[in-house]
Order: structure tokens, then sequence, then C-alpha cells
């Protein structure tokens, strides 16, 4: 799919990989961007500073009908939605057992699984629906979804069950998703990053940083953030890329802890 005037839906977008994803979008391939984000300051600056290529829409990606309303949003400001990119997320610390060896707040769980995975889901959905309308591209594309992983997904750390069960939840959605909606021209596929220099990163003291990299092979350094938006537009643009994750870590391995 050409990413030119196409619209794109970027959960996550007031920050972090999102944020460099919907400035990638808009500056340098001329797309549309709404971003969709629980951070209404953040979302709402980044908008502006975007420009007129760029909206913001206060969305909780968990929510029905706060991602319903966001859908509609987009549809009456730029007409349709092309392409949605899922980068909304949380970390969610969680163990099996606490330090004093009961058993983990289910409720803690659950709301990591609500966000990183229904909430992907959730937005996915209401946008495949818009997707589903346009007029296909090279008479076979409608859309593309991108959601995003993580290295977690395949090498969880202790202390991620929630969060690494999320993220590969999201490699077992690829391809039922991708198979039925081929049937409408979607394609779906999956990113699973692995360390990246986002704001959270940059603000970790030097040693913190120096132990995270002894898990990178080659180069031996974090992600910059348009390594990262510049996968997502190679995804929209080859139109032979379905039901895929691609593992965009330097061949770093998470340790156990
Ligand atoms: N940064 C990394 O190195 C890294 C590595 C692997 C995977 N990831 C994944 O990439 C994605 C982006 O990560 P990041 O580091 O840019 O994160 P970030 O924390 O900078 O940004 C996440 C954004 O999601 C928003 N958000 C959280 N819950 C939401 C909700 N319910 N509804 C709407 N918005 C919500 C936050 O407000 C925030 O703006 C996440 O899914 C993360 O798990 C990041």
């Amino acid at each position: 799919m050409i990413i030119q005037d196409k619209v794109i839906v970027i959960t996550g977008g007031a920050s972090g990989l999102g944020l460099a994803t919907a400035r990638y979008m808009a500056n340098e391939k001329g797309a549309r961007v709404a971003i969709f984000d629980m951070n209404a300051e953040a979302g709402h600056a980044a908008a502006a500073d975007i420009g007129e290529r760029a909206m913001f829409v206060e969305t909780d990606v968990s929510n029905d009908e706060s991602v319903r309303a966001a859908v509609e949003a987009v549809v009456a400001t730029f007409g349709t939605i092309h392409v949605c990119i899922n980068a909304a997320g949380l970390a969610g610390p969680s163990k099996v057992l606490g330090k004093d060896g009961k058993a983990t707040s289910l409720a803690r769980f659950a709301q990591t699984i609500a966000v990183n995975l229904t909430g992907v889901f959730n937005v996915m959905s209401k946008c495949a629906e818009q997707m589903a309308t346009n007029e296909p591209e090279a008479g076979e594309e409608r859309g593309v979804v991108i959601n995003i992983s993580s290295g977690a997904a395949f090498e969880g750390s202790i202390g991620q069950c929630a969060y690494a069960a999320s993220k590969a939840a999201l490699l077992g959605l690829n391809m039922p998703a991708a198979r039925e909606l081929g049937a409408v021209g979607v394609r779906v596929n999956a990113i699973a990053p692995g360390l990246f220099m986002t704001p959270m990163v940059n603000e970790l003291e030097e040693k913190v940083v120096a132990s995270l990299l002894t898990v990178v092979e080659a180069p031996k350094r974090l992600g910059d953030m348009r390594e990262f938006a510049h996968c997502c537009a190679f995804i929209i643009e080859n139109a032979y890329l379905n039901a895929e994750t691609i593992r965009l870590d330097a061949a770093s391995r998470l340790r156990a802890r």
C-alpha cells in the first residue's frame, strides 16, 4: 500500500514508539495520522506539533464505546481509515507469587491483558470494519493492521507474566485475523521490538542502560525509534507480507532476570 495521503490510526501515539511513528508517517511519508491515547495532554501536544496532517482523540483502547467513538471521529475528519498500528501498551509487572509467597492479584494481571490484548482486538476490529468499506488499492488492498508485540513474547523475564502472555497472544492473533480479513483485502502483521531508545529508557542511569545492552548482540546499541517507524512503513508498503511477526531486536534475547 502506498502511504502518501493514507489515514493511519496509531494507538499509544502520544509517546515513545507510537509518537515516533506518527511523526515519521506524517512528516516523511505524507500520511494523515490519528493518535489514540489516554494521555490527553501529550496527545494534543503531539498532534499540534505534527500539524494539519494529525488529529488526536482521547481514547481508552480497552473500552468498547471509547474506541467506537474514536473511529467515528477519524472517519468524520479524514473520511476513512487505511492502516491501524496498535502501539498502546502497559508493562504491568507481574509474578505468579508475590514476595510474601501469596498468589499475585488477579486484577493486576487482568488490567495488562485488557490493554495489551483485548485493547488491540478492540481497535483492530473496529478499524477493520471501516477498512472493509475502502476502494481496494491495485485491485487487492483495503487496509493494513500492525500489532506491536515484544521480545518478551518469546523469552519473558521473571516478573513479566501478564506482559509476556499478552504480547505472545498477539502472535496467535496474526494468522486467524489475516486469514479472515484477507477476504476483504486487509493484512495483519506484528512487530516484536527489542530494546528501543524511548523516553523511558532515556531517563535511566548509564549503568542500567549498560546492563540492558549486554543482551543486545549486533549492532550493540539500543534501537533508534526511526528504525521502528521504518519497519512499520515496510510492512505497509510490502503487499505480500501477511500474518508475519518481525523481530526487530539486533538479535537480542532477554534474560530470566
Ligand atoms: N520501548 C521498547 O523498547 C519496547 C520494546 C518492546 C515492545 N514495546 C511495545 O511497544 C509499544 C510502545 O512502547 P513505548 O515504549 O513507546 O511505550 P510508552 O509508554 O512510551 O507509550 C505507550 C503509550 O500507550 C498509552 N496507553 C497506555 N494505556 C492505554 C490505553 N488503555 N488506551 C490508550 N492509550 C494507552 C500511554 O498513554 C502511552 O502514551 C508497547 O506496546 C510496548 O509494550 C516497547
